[in-house]
């Protein structure tokens, strides 16, 4: 669902000449984005309008969300002095406009729909406050991460203490779910990251038991076995691996988010529609499989193609295919 200002109209209209910041700031923007995309698409979940990065601005990190580029960061961290120097965050009194929102959102889907929360996973965020920018070396990420392992946990630290207090507010304010998205983690060694981030993950998947959790990572086949260790509910895989390999790797008790690759969303047609029933196939007979596309959406895919997709897959699913 994110960047659903790529294909919905009706989101550009709430937006207006805001940036997607602003529109996150702004509770009734923000839970009329969210609760917009719901009744758009016709899906069964709502996710809350609000984007990774918005944390990061409460610890002082100085950063814009360029269009087509993503998130810009003005003093991106290289010392443990920038790291000491960040602000311990108080979710409730620093972000008020998240909750404020998520309250907004709730009563907008009216009972019906379930909401689900997310964080940015301290890898994914550690990643752009280091390269201040996208990157998809991630090379001074990785090199930092070998050169000065000491800084590295502290900036773990801190962004793993934020994630577990800014998603169990979430949790507090009624989101059916949450999602953690570690969205470019697919870039390390399983060695690697059980040395630099697993056990953060695992931290924060603990502190919010008392709801189902989701672990997104994109380009995750490597490390499947890896994300299923640190106990999400659910493992949510983009298109590059056959849905069933993961029930097949880490067992018929995980549930399985994914994983129709946005392309085929932007494509449409028969190609999409095969795809769709390809991956309902393999998910045939299992008890956890929540339909969604592998990542974003992409720029140009027609809202009438995802509604066709969302119809797809409540007929398929309504029949038992
Ligand atoms: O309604 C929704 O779309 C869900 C809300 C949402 C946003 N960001 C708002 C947003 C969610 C779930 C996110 C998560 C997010 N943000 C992630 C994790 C998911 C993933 O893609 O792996 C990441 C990495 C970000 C950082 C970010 N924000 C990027 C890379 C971009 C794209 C920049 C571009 O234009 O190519 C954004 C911008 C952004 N965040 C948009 C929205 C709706 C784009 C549209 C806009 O500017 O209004």
């Amino acid at each position: 669902m994110r960047q659903a200002g790529r294909f919905l109209p009706s989101y550009r209209r709430i937006k207006g000449a805001r940036n997607v910041l602003e529109v996150a700031k702004d509770p009734v923007l923000a839970s009329e984005a969210a609760a917009d995309a719901v009744r758009a698409l016709g899906v069964d979940a709502g996710i809350i309008f609000a984007d990774i990065m918005l944390p990061l601005e409460a610890m002082g990190v100085k950063l814009r969300i360029e269009e087509d580029v993503g998130p810009l960061i003005s003093n991106p961290i290289r010392t443990s002095e920038d790291v000491t120097a960040l602000r311990r965050v108080d979710p409730g009194a620093d972000l008020p406009f998240v909750y404020e929102g998520i309250d907004r959102t709730i009563q907008k889907l009216d009972g019906r729909t379930p909401l689900i929360g997310f964080s940015g996973a301290p890898f994914t965020l550690a990643a752009y406050m280091i390269e201040g920018a996208p990157s998809r070396e991630l090379a001074k990420t990785r090199s930092l991460m070998y050169s000065d392992p000491e800084t590295w946990r502290l900036l773990m630290r801190s962004l793993t203490d934020m994630t577990k207090a800014y998603l169990s507010e979430q949790v507090k304010h009624g989101v059916s779910a949450v999602q953690l998205f570690d969205s470019w983690v697919g870039c390390l060694s399983p060695h690697d990251y059980q040395r630099f981030v697993s056990p953060y993950t695992r931290e924060i998947f603990a502190s919010t038991d008392t709801v189902p959790r989701i672990h997104f990572c994109a380009d995750s086949s490597a490390l499947l076995e890896e994300f299923h260790r640190t106990g999400p509910d659910v493992l949510s895989v983009d298109w590059r691996i056959p849905i069933d390999e993961v029930w097949r790797r880490c067992g018929d008790d995980t549930a399985v988010q994914g994983n129709l690759d946005p392309a085929a969303a932007l494509a449409g047609g028969a190609e999409m529609r095969n795809q769709v029933a390809g991956i309902l196939d393999r998910a045939k007979g299992r008890s956890g499989h929540i339909f969604s596309l592998g990542h974003g959406v992409l720029r140009g895919t027609d809202p009438d193609t995802l509604r066709e997709v969302v119809s797809y897959v409540h007929e398929s699913t309504r029949r038992g295919a």
